[in-house]
């Protein structure tokens, strides 16, 4: 099979990571896949912010499960029922900021085409990857404008998602499957 399709259906979302760093090399690659990324009128209005500093990527999920705790406990106890972690021991993270422009055309669409290519990247340079969505409980709100200045998210830029990398503990997980009844008017 070609590379990129074989790669494009390999990837899953990792849910337990082992505590081995990243290779610089490989963080570098992944980032610059997402650089190359489409963007309408190339606006490219996103910054990504590499975190692997696994202490402060502790205190940032710490931070997350607490405020879930507080405004979400359903969601809370589906996080404590799967081993009470949100960025599941990753020893890195690219964190997602967008421009918030008040534009018609969607920026958070701009981001999405970026964070493929991160998650593909990774998967391609021999990295498993999730994307994570619920450690915006700690990046987002008045609460989380703090979080957003200290990992050096710009003003003006908000939370979009974190793309959590590293080497899987455990056997890989089968991706999810894929379901043709979305799929409207292929020729069989
Ligand atoms: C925008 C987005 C946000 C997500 N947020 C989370 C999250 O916060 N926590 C999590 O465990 N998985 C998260 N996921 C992973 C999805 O649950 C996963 O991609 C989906 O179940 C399909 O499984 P697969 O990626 O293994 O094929 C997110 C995925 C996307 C695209």
């Amino acid at each position: 099979m070609n590379a990129t399709l074989e790669t494009i259906q390999r990837r899953f979302a990792c849910r337990s990571f082992q505590d081995t760093p990243v290779p610089d090399a490989a963080l570098r690659a992944v980032v610059e896949a997402g650089l190359h990324a489409p963007s309408a009128v190339n606006r490219q209005p996103w910054r990504l912010i590499v975190l692997s500093d696994k202490a402060v990527i502790d205190q940032l999920d710490a931070a997350g499960v607490a405020r879930l705790r507080q405004f979400d406990p359903a969601g809370y106890q589906r996080i404590v029922d799967r081993g009470g972690r949100l960025l599941y021991n990753c020893p890195a993270l690219v964190l997602v900021a967008v421009e918030q422009m008040g534009s018609f055309v969607s920026a958070d669409l701009d981001a999405g085409i970026l964070v493929s290519h991160l998650l593909l990247a990774a998967a391609a340079v021999g990295l498993d990857s999730c994307p994570c969505a619920l450690i915006g409980a700690a990046l987002t709100g008045p609460e989380g404008e703090p979080w957003l200045r200290r990992l050096g998210v710009p003003d003006g830029f908000g939370f979009g998602l974190t793309i959590l990398l590293g080497y899987g503990a455990g056997p890989g997980q089968a991706p999810h499957a894929v379901d043709w009844s979305k799929v409207v008017g292929l020729p069989a």
